[in-house]
């Protein structure tokens, strides 16, 4: 694997205001991002990755050695989930789901209202720092939570879509009220890359999850 760079964000630091702060984005990748990259480039010096990927590396983590397999498991997975995270979400809040999107939410969880509602509560329910996601599990799409920077992919299951509950992602801008959060974070899903995420499929536990 590559030295990994620091993913520029697609917007700028005030496009997701005021549902997410300027402050609170330009914190969360430049410092918390970018300490995950460092910290993952530092470990898989260590441990001579080959030429896997970072998904291939988060699919094969009993591969490992000891030494190094929680720093690459913490930190490479923070760089892969804050990527998804960031490309997940637009400026452009007017995007709604596609009829393909609502079909699909629709046969697994009712309906889109139904679909957020859940998910909400999923965010709700992590305890202590994690992630919410909605993830394909071979014909249906599932809701699942995982703590600190663990990964779907370490499952076996391929992301469509993830919502950051750790406190730095909202504490600036709701203190403890994650319930505002995630209600902010449910307008600025970027709906069409959750279809591009879902067309990509059976690829779609690559890297062309992350909005490339
Ligand atoms: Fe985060």
């Amino acid at each position: 694997m590559d030295t990994i760079k620091l993913k520029e964000l697609t917007y700028n630091y005030k496009a997701l205001c005021p549902l997410i702060s300027d402050t609170t984005l330009e914190f969360h990748h430049d410092k918390h991002l970018a300490s995950y990259v460092e910290k993952l480039n530092t470990a898989i010096q260590k441990e001579g990755i080959g030429d896997k990927t970072l998904v291939e590396v988060l699919a094969s983590l009993d591969t490992l050695t000891p030494e190094n397999a929680t720093a690459i498991r913490n930190n490479g997975g923070g760089v892969f989930n804050h990527n998804f995270y960031f490309t997940g979400m637009t400026a452009a809040t007017t995007t709604q789901p596609s009829k393909l999107v609502e079909d699909k939410i629709t046969k697994d969880f009712g309906s889109i209202q139904a679909f957020k509602a859940a998910f909400k509560a999923a965010g709700m329910a992590q305890f202590g720092s994690g992630w919410a996601w909605l993830v394909q599990n071979g014909d249906k799409l599932e809701i699942i939570t995982t703590a600190n920077q663990d990964t779907p992919i370490e499952l076996g299951l391929c992301p469509i879509l993830t919502m950051d509950v750790w406190e730095h992602a909202y504490y600036l801008d709701y203190q403890n009220m994650r319930d505002n959060y995630i209600d902010a974070y449910l307008q600025l899903i970027d709906w069409n890359m959750v279809e591009k995420r879902m067309t990509v499929k059976p690829d779609c536990c690559s890297e062309s999850c992350c909005g490339k």
